[in-house]
């Protein structure tokens, strides 16, 4: 892959994506640079050969993929500051910041840069991450080159931007309810015998296995609930308790509510 990838914003999401591509081989280390102010804390990638600097001006003449991590209120001086040295026949927008939407972006740009909005998670670290795309302006070739960037990283689907604070809901803060879902599942286990680590390992592996048959069969929650439940049974007992407590009534209540949150106070 020759295409050269400068990501500004060399933090927890940029070194992870600097890390993944790298360890993935589709693009060589030389043929990353990543910047920050202090990049002293990034000398683990200069170790593996990743161009380390704290110009973002030296990343622009780099790369032709440039990609922006820096927190949502650093951008826009960011991107002012840079805005004389991008070339619209050469540089292509990738920003994972959450919340700027494309168009503030191209009120600070212009419009005629090919400019993708990407919405990756966390897993994003271990290269499993559920990573939402849109973009403006984009050709194939481009898109696709964006979409193979983050399939490296785990899956991708592309949406609407009009869908970007609703994939934040669910694919972001989904995996903070996932989370608090396993944490419940570890309490219960200890309560019923097991010690913090097995029940630790039982829960996420439990939870991983299910996850792991829904994406391979491509089959729907309930017909693997089905396999589980027998008539009168110890699951179905205890799911239809669940339910009596409000288990999938709160779970879509709290992604209505953080839904809320993103759309009106953020
Ligand atoms: N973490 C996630 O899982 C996740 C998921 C989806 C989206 N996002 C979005 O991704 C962005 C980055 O998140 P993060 O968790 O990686 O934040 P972070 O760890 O704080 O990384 C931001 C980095 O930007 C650098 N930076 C600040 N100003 C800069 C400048 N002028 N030039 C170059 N680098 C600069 C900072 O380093 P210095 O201070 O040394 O410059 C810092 O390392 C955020 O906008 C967030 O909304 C994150």
């Amino acid at each position: 892959m020759s295409n050269k990838i400068a990501i500004i914003g060399g933090g927890n999401l940029g070194t992870a994506i600097a890390e993944g591509l790298m360890s993935s081989g589709f693009i060589k280390a030389e043929n990353i640079l990543i910047t920050k102010r202090n990049t002293s804390t990034l000398k683990h990638l200069v170790d593996k050969g990743v161009q380390v600097s704290s110009n973002n001006e030296e990343a622009i003449n780099f790369a032709d993929y440039i990609l922006f991590a820096v927190k949502p209120f650093q951008i826009k001086e960011v991107l002012v500051k840079l805005k004389p040295k991008l070339i619209t026949k050469k540089h292509k927008i990738i920003s994972v910041i959450t919340g700027v939407w494309i168009k503030e972006m191209q009120e600070l740009l212009g419009n005629n840069f090919s400019i993708f909005r990407v919405m990756p998670n966390t897993a994003i670290a271990i290269k499993e991450s559920m990573t939402c795309i849109t973009h403006d302006n984009a050709n194939e070739e481009e898109i696709k080159f964006v979409a193979d960037v983050f399939n490296q990283l785990g899956k991708t689907v592309f949406i609407e931007e009009k869908l970007m604070d609703a994939a934040t809901v669910l694919a972001a803060c989904g995996t903070a309810y996932a989370m608090r879902y396993i944490r419940a599942n570890i309490q219960g286990g200890i309560e019923i015998g097991f010690n913090a680590t097995i029940a630790s390992l039982i829960a996420a592996q439990t939870v991983k296995g299910a996850a792991e048959l829904l994406l391979q069969k491509n089959t729907h929650p309930e017909q693997e609930i089905d396999k589980v439940t027998t008539p009168k049974g110890c699951t179905i007992a205890g799911l239809n308790e669940m339910e009596h407590q409000g288990f999938s009534s709160s779970l879509i209540k709290g992604i209505s509510t953080s839904y809320k949150k993103i759309v009106h106070d953020m």
